[in-house]
């Protein structure tokens, strides 16, 4: 390392997930997975992100229990407490307050062309709220809070990351070098685990979206069930093309990510033979691998108070740089100093 990298500050890390539904494979392969170890690096925030989820109508005492076993589950994925600073979004006030002030940055012609903003007032027709269309405003506080360098995320959010790159570039225009631009991260390996029934579409959290997910908490029989019934198709030969084989080339994604067998490894392991065998060799590998997640964020969600603990100094770390930023952002805009 050269003495300017050795001196000067860790670049910060940033992402966070709705507890809209339960974690799953794809969270854990596409997401998490990717998220820990970084902290030589990295000054990593990961957070729960609940303010985002009643966009959507949520039932209050699920929200309550699927947030704490997110906290717990990144926990038991790897997600050292003491070396990332894991927090609830809503325990960090900031992100409201720097969200409206976004809002008013946040132009309607470009909420009104992401992509989410359609697909999701399309699924809840009765439920076009307000917060469904500023999503991206609150999304990109999240970010810009933190002056966070690199953002990890699923292809799907991409354009909310560039969104917030054009709000930040716009308020710096104005008022100065008060944001830091963010760069989406988005993982070549393992970043989009489809649904098991329904390969042309990623896993999704929600149940009933997606009766082909694998959560962390399953249980390997229900694991195993899920494999065996996976859709595949008619060839009956294990080969990687995303093209005409959408659901053998997940498997082999999964099997592969699990396995850290190579996709070619993959298919000379299984010449001559059936799918039967291959899905078996997949499910088992999951099971395996999700087994100690399982186990462990078991173990945490009977400690509450240690649960409580660490999102309790999550927040107050968070808190601490998010509000360094707030105060700038509040006297370039003109407010009276408290
Ligand atoms: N919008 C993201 C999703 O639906 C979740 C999210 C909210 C997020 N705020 C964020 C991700 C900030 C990265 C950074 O998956």
């Amino acid at each position: 390392m050269n003495e300017v990298s050795a001196s000067a500050p860790k670049k910060r890390m940033l992402s966070g997930i709705k507890p809209s539904g339960d974690l799953t494979l794809g969270s854990y392969l596409g997401a998490i997975r990717n998220w820990k170890g970084r902290e030589e690096e990295f000054e990593c925030f990961y957070f729960m992100a609940d303010l985002h989820t009643i966009t959507v109508r949520q039932n209050p005492a699920d929200l309550r229990r699927r947030s704490l076993e997110q906290l717990a589950q990144y926990i038991a994925c790897g997600l050292d407490p003491e070396k990332n600073v894991l927090f609830f979004q809503s325990h960090v006030h900031q992100h409201a307050e720097l969200g409206w002030v976004l809002n008013c940055y946040a132009m309607f012609g470009e909420l009104s062309r992401m992509t989410q903003f359609k697909d999701k007032s399309a699924k809840n027709a009765d439920n076009i709220n307000g917060g469904l269309f500023t999503y991206p405003a609150l999304m990109a506080a999240d970010i810009l809070l933190y002056q966070a360098d690199l953002v990890p995320v699923g292809d799907d959010q991409k354009q909310h990351v560039e969104l917030t790159r054009d709000i930040a570039k716009r308020f710096n225009g104005i008022y100065g070098d008060v944001f830091k631009m963010p760069e989406p991260y988005i993982p070549k390996v393992g970043a989009r685990i489809m649904s098991l029934v329904n390969p042309e579409a990623k896993m999704s959290k929600s149940e009933d979206e997606d009766p082909g997910r694998v959560t962390l908490m399953d249980k390997p029989e229900d694991i195993m069930r899920l494999f065996k019934r996976a859709v595949t198709d008619s060839e009956s030969c294990v080969r990687f093309d995303t093209e005409n084989k959408k659901g053998i080339s997940n498997l082999m994604s999964i099997y592969s990510a699990a396995t850290g067998l190579s996709l070619e490894q993959i298919e000379n392991d299984f010449v001559g033979k059936g799918y039967g065998d291959f899905k078996k060799a997949v499910g088992e590998s999951v099971v395996e691998l999700l087994r100690p997640i399982r186990e462990e964020a078991t173990r945490l969600l009977a400690d509450k108070a240690y649960l409580q603990k660490v999102c309790a100094e999550g927040a107050q770390k968070a808190s601490y740089v998010a509000e360094k930023t707030l105060r700038k952002v509040y006297k370039k805009v003109g407010f009276v100093a408290r």
